[in-house]
């Protein structure tokens, strides 16, 4: 999938870096995300797996301006979007790219009713839309999300977590983005509305051709809904490929210990070493070491893996 050139794809991250300082003396160095390159295709999900603390939501945050790239870049349509500044560029870009996020409670106005937060929607991003026409295009988006119209009489406060995550799933279709960014979506509902949210960005994904980047803890959840799986660890992408490819031969032996450590999954894999969670950064490190200046290196048509680490600086 990397073959092609970021000015061809969909959205595409290249090298794309954050490191966050603080104090002010003794400037201390995190890596959020670290040379981290992929491409969202239409129509097909991408899930970013990885421990807490490894750069999953830097990542999200960065693709929708967020947070702005130490280095690197996002190309989106083929255009360069890494230094947008001006607010009609930026509101154009976020007419096709759109987040939803773990909390959905700080994501709405607390203040105004759902209906108010869905008018402006349209006020701010498609003003041109006559009156009538946006109650039809709400009441359709609220159908597709299986909620019913009587909640947009209500405040953000009266409705579940899930109810919101699903406003969010809507307020994506009214505006038809071709991006949305899923950060830990499900991970606070409960087990029938979770599937309920699942199959419903599978089908927004297959009907309108949505890219979707899934990003979750759960190894599970990746199967499920991906075609591309992307693994994390310390901010680095230490592996890249086709879902299957992945979960039946992993290769870094984060990876590797991530799958072991899924109870009920792990008789899928051979185990040839067994890996204590807590010894697994000395264990990537001697990957590394053994493996110097291969970097990022394809091990099967549409499979890489981190070999050894890019310096940082
Ligand atoms: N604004 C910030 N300032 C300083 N450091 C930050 C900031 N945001 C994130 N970090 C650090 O960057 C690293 C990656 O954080 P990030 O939130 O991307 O992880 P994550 O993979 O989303 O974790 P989780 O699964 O817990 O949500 C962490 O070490 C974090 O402490
Ligand atoms: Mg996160």
């Amino acid at each position: 999938m990397m073959n092609s050139k970021p000015q061809e794809g969909l959205l595409s991250v290249r090298n794309l870096s954050k490191i966050f300082y603080s104090g002010i003396i003794n400037r201390e160095k995190t890596v959020g995300a670290k040379n981290v390159s992929f491409d969202l295709e239409p129509g097909k999900i991408i899930s970013l797996i990885g421990e807490s603390g490894s750069g999953k939501t830097t990542v999200g945050k960065l693709i929708l301006k967020l947070l702005q790239p130490t280095e690197g870049e996002i190309y989106f349509r083929g255009q360069d979007i890494t230094n947008l500044t001006s607010k009609k560029e930026k509101k154009r870009y976020y007419s096709k790219v759109q987040g939803v996020f773990q909390d959905p409670f700080s994501s709405f106005n607390s203040l105004f009713r759902v209906d108010r937060i869905f008018n402006m929607i349209f006020r701010i991003f498609m003003p041109e839309v006559g009156k009538s026409e946006q109650e039809d295009r709400i009441l359709e988006a609220i159908r597709e999300v299986n909620l019913t119209p009587d909640l947009l009489e209500k405040y953000p406060h009266q409705l579940s977590g899930g109810q919101l995550q699903r406003l969010l799933i809507a307020r994506a279709l009214l505006l038809d983005v071709d991006v949305l960014i899923a950060d830990e979506l499900i991970s606070m509902l409960d087990a029938s509305t979770r599937m309920g949210v699942l199959n419903l960005l599978l089908d927004i994904c297959q009907e309108k051709g949505m890219a979707i980047l899934f990003i979750t803890h759960d190894l599970n959840l990746g199967y499920y809904l991906s075609d591309t799986t992307l693994i994390m660890y310390e901010g680095r992408l230490v592996e890249r490929g086709g879902t299957r490819k992945i979960y039946e031969n992993p290769v870094h032996p984060y990876t590797k210990m991530l799958f072991e450590s899924v109870p009920g999954v792990e008789e899928r894999w051979d185990r040839d070493e067994d890996f204590v969670p807590e010894e697994i950064d000395k264990i990537v490190r001697e990957f590394y070491d053994n493996h110097e200046g291969q970097g990022f290196s394809e091990v099967e048509e549409a499979h890489h893996v981190l070999f050894s680490e890019q310096k940082i600086d």
